[in-house]
């Protein structure tokens, strides 16, 4: 039976020339990364630090692992830190920043992640009385809950200035920042020059198996370094893993996202044509949300759709997110736009 896996960007497997890569390897080309002495992970965050325009780069296990470590790392314990309210941080992330990191949330509105400057400078205003500063502002970019939504460099120009003028270092969950510098056409450091730190994921669009990692200066990844270890993220001979993102980083491959999006048009662009009550969103990347104008169980519909072999993710009670990715063609989003027409008539109509 045809299968097509739309839940998520994290479910792509590895290209063939990752796997031609891996062969290369051999014992010279690993060690103890905990010492430094991986020449594997070495060049792989070199090569990231580069990339996003950064002074250095710390290889770490997850995204949520890189968030973690970047908020210790800026921050003293139960200093005051501003998020976003959909954020991954906040919604997915199993309050590291407060059980972990022992740092007090403040939640910001927005428009699809793009903050009102206002807004931030109020809640800094209000905390002004409290006993901790508050030290750190951070963004998501593209953002996951707002469907895959880009956030402008003008903006994060403008809350990187707002994050200088009072005090704050900027951080940036950029899991998926490749996507939003292809989708803008831009190289990345356009947007990553407007924040002090980045965590970007290989684990999702650039389809690595495993790993993130987090730029920034050079006195910000090695405090991040100690974090990671004190985490549990000091994985000794990483080269083996981490010979994967040095496929992954090749210009082309960050290109190849481009498909990604194309295909995420193709899919919506496919669900606006049907009469039904949903609004669908213009995907920026590659995200689309479709959102149920109608009451109904929407675990039933997404049970339904997987059934007839399309899996998707319901990140609410109203909204689908379906994901595209490496390893989806537009073949298989004719055959979702079709399923999903069957399966949504059936339940809305
Ligand atoms: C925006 C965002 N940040 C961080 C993460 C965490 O990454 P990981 O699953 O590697 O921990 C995710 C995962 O989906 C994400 O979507």
């Amino acid at each position: 039976m045809k299968i097509v896996d739309l839940r998520s960007d994290t479910f792509t497997k590895p290209s063939p020339e990752m796997w031609e890569k891996i062969k290369s390897l051999d014992n010279s080309c690993i060690g103890d990364d905990v010492f430094g002495e991986d020449p594997t992970v070495n060049e792989l965050e070199e090569r990231a630090a580069k990339i996003v325009g950064k002074e250095a780069a710390v290889y770490v296990t997850s995204g949520t692992q890189g968030n973690l470590v970047s908020l210790l790392a800026h921050t003293n314990r139960g200093e005051e830190i501003m998020i976003e309210e959909q954020c991954h941080i906040y919604q997915n992330e199993l309050s590291s920043a407060t059980k972990i990191a022992r740092l007090n949330v403040n939640v910001y509105s927005s428009d699809r992640g793009a903050p009102s400057i206002e807004e931030l400078q109020n809640i800094i205003e209000n905390n002004r009385e409290k006993e901790n500063p508050t030290t750190l502002l951070c963004s998501e970019n593209t953002h996951n809950y707002h469907g895959g939504a880009i956030i402008q460099p003008h903006v994060l120009r403008e809350m990187k200035q707002f994050a200088v003028k009072n005090g704050l270092k900027f951080h940036l969950d950029g899991a998926r920042v490749f996507n939003a510098a292809v989708g803008l056409g831009v190289n990345v450091t356009e947007i990553t020059k407007h924040v002090d730190s980045v965590m970007f994921c290989l684990s999702k669009g650039l389809s690595c198996p495993v790993g993130s990692l987090v730029a920034g200066p050079k006195s910000f990844i090695s405090e991040a370094r100690k974090y990671r270890k004190m985490v549990g993220g000091g994985m000794r001979q990483a080269g083996v893993i981490a010979v994967f993102g040095l496929v992954a980083l090749e210009p082309q491959w960050i290109k190849r996202l481009d498909e990604d999006h194309k295909n995420a048009k193709l899919l919506a662009e496919g669900l606006q044509s049907y009469d039904l009550p949903i609004t669908v969103n213009e995907p920026q990347t590659n995200i689309v949300l479709v959102e149920l104008m109608k009451k109904t169980r929407i675990f039933k519909i997404v049970t339904e759709l997987g059934k007839e072999g399309v899996l998707s993710f319901n990140i609410s009670k109203e909204k689908i997110r379906f994901v595209t990715h490496y390893g989806i063609n537009e073949d298989d989003i004719e055959f979702s736009v079709e399923k999903l027409g069957e399966v949504l008539s059936k339940y809305l109509n």
